[in-house]
């Protein structure tokens, strides 16, 4: 089925997050050298954009699945993923992953997006009619607008913060 283009923002962010999980499993076996700069991608492409997807597919996106019972457990499970992929990132933050950590993250990741795709969205595209996909499109832009927003002033927002 072709993507509805309420949820074709997030499609095109599966693609960047697939072709980086891609050359991660072409680079193999990864050398001790190697294995920083990919921590140091994998470190910038989620603080860049994995954390706002992740966001707005927990605000938008599941729980607009979760109005569909079979689509529940589904549900349940790429949440469970969400957490794992998060403790990933943390690690890789650290400086932390092995060669092998660095091929599970390029498994565990593409699975996780093929369940969203081939599975959620496909679902969701039947289940839900134009309007309400228009609906969802509408608050995912403003959603991914409003994160990038503010990850691109990080210093105007600190500087908003007030004094202790
Ligand atoms: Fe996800
Ligand atoms: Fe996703």
């Amino acid at each position: 089925m072709l993507r509805d283009k309420s949820l074709i923002p997030l499609s095109r962010q599966h693609q960047h997050a697939l072709a980086l999980c891609v050359r991660i499993d072409r680079a193999s076996p990864i050398t001790d050298a190697e294995r920083v700069a990919w921590q140091a991608e994998i470190t910038q492409v989620f603080q860049a954009e994995i954390t706002i997807h992740f966001m707005a597919e927990e605000a938008l996106i599941f729980p607009t699945a979760r109005k569909f019972q079979d689509l529940i457990p589904l549900v349940e499970e790429l949440l469970a993923d969400h957490a794992r992929l998060r403790e990933t990132f943390a690690k890789a933050q650290a400086g932390e992953m092995s060669p092998a950590d660095l091929l599970a993250f390029a498994q565990e990741m593409s699975a996780h997006i093929r369940k969203e795709e081939r599975q959620l969205f496909e679902r969701m595209q039947e289940l839900m009619n134009a309007e309400e996909l228009a609906g969802l499109g509408h608050d995912l832009e403003e959603a991914l607008k409003d994160a990038a927003q503010a990850c691109a002033l990080p210093a105007h927002a600190t500087a908003l913060r007030p004094a202790k």
